[in-house]
């Protein structure tokens, strides 16, 4: 909270009791960014191709988003588990990244005092966004040992009808898994509730709730997708909310007319249309993290590897040294000192196999290795 006192104008009392969600986003060019979960190797020559091809007049005038959403549902329904069943185009809403989605459902849907039911520990972003609103936020903590998704805790907690419930699916950042037909049991025990499946990292696990979610028949479910982690537009910013076009319709309304813009639209076409390319990303994901966890245990370093496109380590030496030591080197990871559950440990997004062995040899140069067995 600022520390400047009135006179100045007061903002609500919720706002002025916020804390903001925060992230060392500065100076991170060059480097090898293992920090935020991101594509590490930029998104599809499609996409830089259709990017320096944009003509002067699709900057000057407004963004148009004719055809993305059917863009994004032929996407959807070309996955090989696919959609359980067809959807429509207005049941796609189009967002400023998934962060501007969340931030939207829980405006739209969020009121003061209102219950926001998730886990702890979780994304960053749920708890200001619940918090702007003046929401009650209940965060059940994940089953020890092993970060177990806390089915009956919030299945009870359930009873007490929140307003939302925000199941991040795998969860950052513990990599917790929860199956498809679980979440469905979970919306269809509160139907009353919004239930919100954050699926930003699915694709590297598997566990979406498309391929079963029938929408008409469960209309308080919200399934938020991105093109950030896989695709590589971080930088751009657009995201999606699949569901029940009124529930879209809905959280649109607390949007503005344009919050996207054309160059993440032309992007986003680009990028849709070459999935062969983002699946070759997340199989050369999965084969590196596959490399680095037999490391780990070879070497016998505590580690906690799930679901996404991260793990979790705990150095023996403190761990935020550990993270400024990595970052000399040109390495960024994550400090999740004073984290729920995790304090202690360092969050390794996982890139290519090269990325991931470069990550290793300075990894292990710095954690003494006289003292690695
Ligand atoms: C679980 C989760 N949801 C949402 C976001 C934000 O996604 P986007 O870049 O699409 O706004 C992140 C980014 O780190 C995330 O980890």
């Amino acid at each position: 909270m600022s520390a400047v006192q009135p006179p100045f104008p007061k903002p609500r009392p919720e706002v002025e009791g916020l804390q903001a969600y925060s992230a060392p986003l500065e100076g991170r060019r060059g480097l090898l960014r293992l920090d935020f979960n991101e594509n590490t190797i930029g998104p599809s020559p499609k996409v830089l191709e259709a990017l320096s091809a944009i003509p002067s007049d699709h900057i000057a005038i407004y963004p148009e988003y004719d055809g993305l959403r059917e863009a994004v549902l032929a996407n959807l329904a070309a996955a090989p588990a696919g959609l359980g069943c067809a959807l429509r185009p207005d049941q796609i809403g189009i967002f400023n990244g998934v962060d501007a989605a969340i931030h939207a459902v829980i405006h739209a849907y969020g009121g003061p005092g209102d219950g926001l039911l998730t886990t702890s520990p979780t994304f960053g972003y749920y708890a200001p966004c619940a918090g702007m609103q003046g929401m009650a936020i209940e965060a059940i903590p994940h089953g020890m040992p092993g970060f177990a998704f806390p089915f009956a805790a919030i299945r009870s907690a359930l009873s007490r009808t929140p307003r939302i419930l925000m199941l991040c699916n795998p969860n950052n950042p513990t990599g917790t898994r929860l199956a498809a037909d679980q979440v469905v049991e979970l919306a269809a025990a509160a139907p009353d509730t919004l239930v919100v499946v954050d699926e930003l990292y699915e694709a590297f696990t598997g566990d979406s709730v498309l391929p079963i979610a029938d929408f008409e028949a469960m209309p308080n479910l919200l399934v938020l997708r991105s093109l950030a982690k896989t695709a590589g537009l971080a930088g751009l910013r657009i995201g999606f909310a699949i569901g029940h076009a009124a529930v879209v319709d809905r959280v649109s309304r607390v949007t503005g007319p344009y919050d996207v813009n054309s160059v993440a639209v032309t992007a986003a076409f680009a990028a849709l249309s070459d999935q062969p390319y983002t699946d070759a990303y997340v199989a050369a994901v999965k084969q590196a993290r596959h490399w680095l966890v037999s490391m780990l245990e070879r070497h016998g370093i505590k580690h906690h590897a799930a679901g996404g496109n991260y793990l979790l380590i705990w150095p023996q030496r403190s761990v935020q040294e550990v993270e400024a030591d990595l970052r000399t080197a040109g390495i960024l990871v994550r400090s999740m000192a004073g984290k729920p559950q995790i304090d202690g440990s360092l969050r390794v997004s996982i890139g290519t196999l090269e990325q991931m062995q470069r990550f290793w040899e300075v990894y292990v140069s710095l954690e003494a290795p006289a003292s690695l067995p």
